[in-house]
């Protein structure tokens, strides 16, 4: 009997790493920061655990320490109380906002470092949906134009990504249209194009104070028994405009990171290690159950391995002693 021999690519180190297909590094990895106002704050956030509240001076120093180790791609969020929000979510799109303010010290600081602001009204509204209602409907079109509006103000302030994640038909073609028009053209827009409803969100939302106060996200958010949909809801993000796109969760959904890197090869794919699924890698380590690196290091490689460019996780920072 014959038979093909493998173990010759794995006698050592250095020929394993030969026959590596995939490779993690800063460049391909973009950090979530949450930014909350005044000053000297860095306080852990309770459900998730090693990522921190940060006030604008604290972000900064956070930024030089991540450049340092040669992550320079941050996505903001902005965490609000809930005195500050309204049924509109204002505070999301009026001049001066906390994430533009953020942005143009950052800018000003770090002109080397890509900027990417998520754009949803979840963090903003009263309500915690990622719209506004009109009655008691979730009024679409009204939200498309203070999405629109929300990533002008980020744009303005010199924001390189501008990242809906509102999940708003037509959220991409109406902030394409306004910052066309207002000379901001050069403004990337990375799309959160298929983002399915998905339990891993939670710890998130306690982070960003952003749980909808009732009801659920099933009728904006895509069903996650559907792939049809997540492969059209990219073409139509790309079709109205944008730059870069996205798949999330990514660890539960490494097929369709797979399929949309198949379908659309030319246009860079963001996966998101979503908040829920580092924590289960977080609690696993924390049971004595798995090494929190090495696990971080398997799970962020498949996620690159199935097709995506760029990865945003919570885990940049655990993984960067792997980085090529
Ligand atoms: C805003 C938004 C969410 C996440 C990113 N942007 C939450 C949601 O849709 O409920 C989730 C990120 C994470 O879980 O790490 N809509």
């Amino acid at each position: 009997m014959s038979f093909e021999r493998f173990h010759q690519y794995r006698t050592t180190p250095e020929i394993r790493e030969k026959y590596a297909e995939v490779k993690l590094s800063a460049d391909q990895f973009i950090i979530p920061l949450f930014v909350v106002e005044g000053q000297n704050v860095k306080q852990e956030i309770p459900g998730l655990q090693h990522v921190f509240h940060l006030s604008p001076d604290c972000l900064l120093n956070e930024i030089d320490r991540l450049k340092y180790r040669g992550i320079n791609k941050v996505m903001l969020f902005g965490v609000l109380e809930n005195s500050q929000k309204d049924e509109e979510a204002s505070a999301a799109y009026q001049k001066g906002s906390l994430i533009a303010g953020v942005v143009e010290k950052i800018k000003q600081v770090h002109p080397d470092v890509l900027v990417y602001t998520d754009v949803c009204l979840c963090g903003y509204a009263s309500h915690g949906h990622c719209g506004v209602f009109t009655d008691v409907n979730l009024d679409n079109e009204k939200t498309i134009q203070l999405l629109a509006k929300m990533a002008f103000v980020h744009a303005a302030a010199g924001a390189d990504f501008v990242c809906p994640s509102a999940m708003m038909d037509g959220q991409v073609y109406a902030i394409r249209q306004l910052l066309s028009q207002n000379g901001l053209a050069k403004t990337k827009i990375l799309g959160y194009s298929a983002k399915f409803q998905s339990s891993f969100y939670d710890p998130f939302r306690g982070a960003a104070n952003s749980a909808p106060r009732s009801g659920d996200r099933k009728t904006y958010q895509i069903d996650y028994r559907t792939t049809r949909q997540a492969l059209d809801e990219v073409g139509a993000d790309i079709n109205e405009g944008a730059d870069w796109v996205m798949v999330k969760p990514a660890h539960a959904y490494l097929d369709v990171i797979g399929k949309v890197k198949e379908r659309y090869p030319d246009v860079p794919l963001a996966a998101y290690h979503v908040s829920g699924e580092y924590m289960i890698i977080k609690a696993a380590a924390a049971a004595g159950l798995v090494d929190e690196s090495l696990a971080a290091l398997e799970v962020n490689t498949a996620i690159k391995r199935a097709g995506a460019d760029f990865i945003i996780s919570y885990m940049t920072d655990v993984l960067y002693k792997f980085f090529k």
